[in-house]
């Protein structure tokens, strides 16, 4: 953090929050509140005297709670810049007849308790977000009694009890008594790999490791102490992670595999008597403990969505920010001209956070040296002659790369191409038909659907099936030789976002007993939010089939993943009993009514039309 302070060529903004973020790859406008720390940092020199005669102590963030902190203070000791900040949350001294001490012995005068935030703009091509993650707060795993017995903390605390710049300057001691520990126990995977309800279904990585080398300090600083650790698989996957785990053991730290089910305190000693089951012997065993350390999982930043929406961004189902491919561009955000590293897309170690965020360096400064970018093949353009100026387009726009019309000055709107993804939804959604899709336009679409349904169009289930996730499913079950019937014929569409609802009437018209819409599973569409927009269109659709007579069933969803050949494989079977069950009568009262609500729907997209001038005149 020094070297970047320093660097002629950063300009590091601390203590500073991204207000709002907009414009496309090359041409992002950011505002940044620089927040007011009532303290000059260009003139402070950190001597520490207004801390010492500030009145207010409030429990040290940094420290876990464990020490307190003055109203002035310094974050933490590493803080760049090193100098002082005011927490006027807590400080008597914007009231100068209630306190205004620090401001007294402040020799620089550089103490201002009217300081304002600062709005600052600035333009930049390329934006890393690198936010971090928060920890899991064990409380609710109330049968380890953290929270209720002073001896039971979390990895985090221990961190600081155990380090020199520590509350206690690192002569490690529990809580209870400020005696030192001599047996200590890990519990492992708080919070996470749960299925119980409580915490994270998924692994968050660190913990194991981190624990490991937890018990390598006690080892070396502590000879004497006893540490067990209880878990349940321990994943010393990365480089010298076994050597060191295997290191820990031959200190004669004890690994039990089992997850405890209580912990109770005496009362007495304020020691503590933990039950597990020892899953290698299968027997039932107690632990009486002097410490517990719960290694508490990741989660996700709180300000997740604010990030997300700040940089229109999406994020996967355990709530961090999605890449654009898990493969081939794992630092790339959807949105061009955004890359990810670290944390905030899924929890990693140091040294993976270090080589991710060199990536999304590299990948920024390809970009920049370039100087220009490859726009999208695939992206929309308007028709202006046809637009009526209603404004769905910029509405359902996941990327903000619609320009809304203006109607009273009869501007269409416009696409920004360099931002402009592809999805389609904006076409889709269209009301006049106004939008098209480049390479995905309604004709191709249709000739598709009218050529697959030329020849025996009863016995033919129309798939309509999103790149990313359905398309390659079928790719999937096909490269794992998975057997499924040959009735249904795929057509791809970038995102289901794109299946128009004249498509799917189209496809009843011709004859079709069932059509399917697949994409991904809801939150990794690859298109942000676009997915939404094909469940609202699937309601309004099924709705319209009820009122046409037609049964619902007949048009299915499906959210399959590139992954789930075996889901694709199966689900086309499944449909294969439902198309067999779709009567003659059936169909040809859907041909009937679905040609004529066609001709409606191209009525009613008619007259929403503006009227060519010629008409006007008339
Ligand atoms: Fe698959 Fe949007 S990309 S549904």
């Amino acid at each position: 953090m020094m070297d970047v302070g320093r660097h002629p060529r950063v300009e590091l903004m601390t203590f500073s929050e991204v207000e709002t973020v907009s414009g496309f790859v090359g041409n992002f406008h950011v505002t940044v509140r620089k927040k007011a720390r009532y303290v000059d940092p260009t003139e402070c020199t950190s001597c520490e005297e207004c801390s010492k005669v500030c009145p207010v102590a409030v429990p040290d963030e940094y420290q876990q709670g464990f020490s307190s902190r003055k109203a002035i203070y310094i974050p933490f000791p590493q803080a760049v810049p090193s100098a002082f900040i005011l927490d006027m949350d807590n400080c008597l001294g914007n009231n100068p007849i209630a306190c205004g001490k620090c401001s007294d012995v402040c020799e620089k005068k550089c103490i201002d308790y009217d300081d304002q935030d600062e709005l600052v703009n600035i333009e930049v091509g390329v934006i890393i977000a690198a936010t971090g993650m928060d920890v899991y707060d064990p409380t609710e795993y109330d049968e380890y009694g953290y929270t209720r017995f002073d001896n039971v903390i979390t990895s985090m605390e221990f961190e600081r009890l155990i380090c020199a710049g520590g509350p206690t300057g690192g002569n490690f001691m529990r809580p209870s008594d400020q005696e030192r520990p001599k047996r200590i126990g890990f519990i492992q995977c708080v919070g996470s790999r749960s299925r119980d309800g409580r915490g994270n279904p998924y692994c968050s990585n660190i913990c194991c490791m981190n624990t490991v080398k937890d018990t390598l300090l006690l080892c070396d600083h502590y000879p004497d102490t006893e540490s067990s650790v209880f878990y349940m698989d321990i994943r010393a996957f990365g480089k010298g992670f076994e050597d060191m785990y295997m290191r820990s053991k031959e200190e004669g730290v004890k690994y039990i595999r089992g997850i405890p089910g209580e912990v109770v305190e005496d009362p007495k000693t304020g020691n503590l008597i933990l039950t597990v089951e020892n899953t290698t012997t299968g027997k039932l065993e107690q632990h009486e403990l002097e410490m517990l350390v719960l290694s508490q999982g990741v989660i996700p930043r709180k300000d997740n969505d604010t990030i997300k929406k700040l940089l229109t961004l999406s994020s996967t189902s355990d709530g961090f920010i999605m890449e654009s491919h898990p493969k081939l561009k794992p630092v790339d955000a959807p949105t061009k001209g955004i890359f990810i590293a670290g944390c905030v897309e899924s929890p990693k170690d140091v040294k993976e956070s270090v080589t991710q965020a060199s990536a999304a360096a590299a990948r920024a400064s390809i970009l920049l040296n370039a100087g220009k970018t490859k726009v999208e093949a695939i992206t929309s353009q308007v028709n202006a002659e046809l637009c009526n100026f209603c404004g769905i387009c910029a509405t359902v726009c996941p990327y903000n790369a619609i320009l809304a019309p203006d109607r009273k000055a009869k501007k269409p709107p416009t696409i920004i191409q360099a931002a402009c993804a592809g999805c389609g939804a904006c076409a889709a959604e269209c009301a006049t038909d106004a939008i098209t899709m480049r390479h995905f336009t309604d004709d191709q679409i249709l000739a598709q659907i009218d050529a697959i349904l030329s020849h025996k169009p009863h016995e033919h289930l129309i798939t309509f099936a999103c790149n990313w996730c359905s398309y390659a499913g079928g790719d999937n079950a096909g490269t794992s030789r998975l057997q499924y019937p040959t009735t249904s014929r795929l057509i791809r569409t970038m995102c289901s976002g794109r299946v128009d609802e004249k498509f799917v009437i189209r496809a009843f018209k011709m004859g079709a007993p069932m059509v399917l819409v697949s994409g991904c599973h809801f939150a990794d569409c690859h298109y942000i939010s676009a997915v939404h927009w094909t469940q609202k269109r699937m309601d309004r659709i099924w709705t319209k089939m009820e009122k046409l007579g037609i049964r619902p069933e007949r048009l299915q969803l499906e959210w399959i993943s590139a992954a789930e050949g075996q889901k694709f494989a199966k689900v086309m079977r499944d449909l294969e009993e439902t198309v067999k069950q779709v009567t003659m009568e059936e169909i040809e009262h859907s041909m009937k009514v679905m040609a004529e609500e066609e001709i409606r729907m191209a009525e009613k997209k008619a007259k929403a039309r503006p009227k060519p001038v010629a008409e006007v005149a008339v």
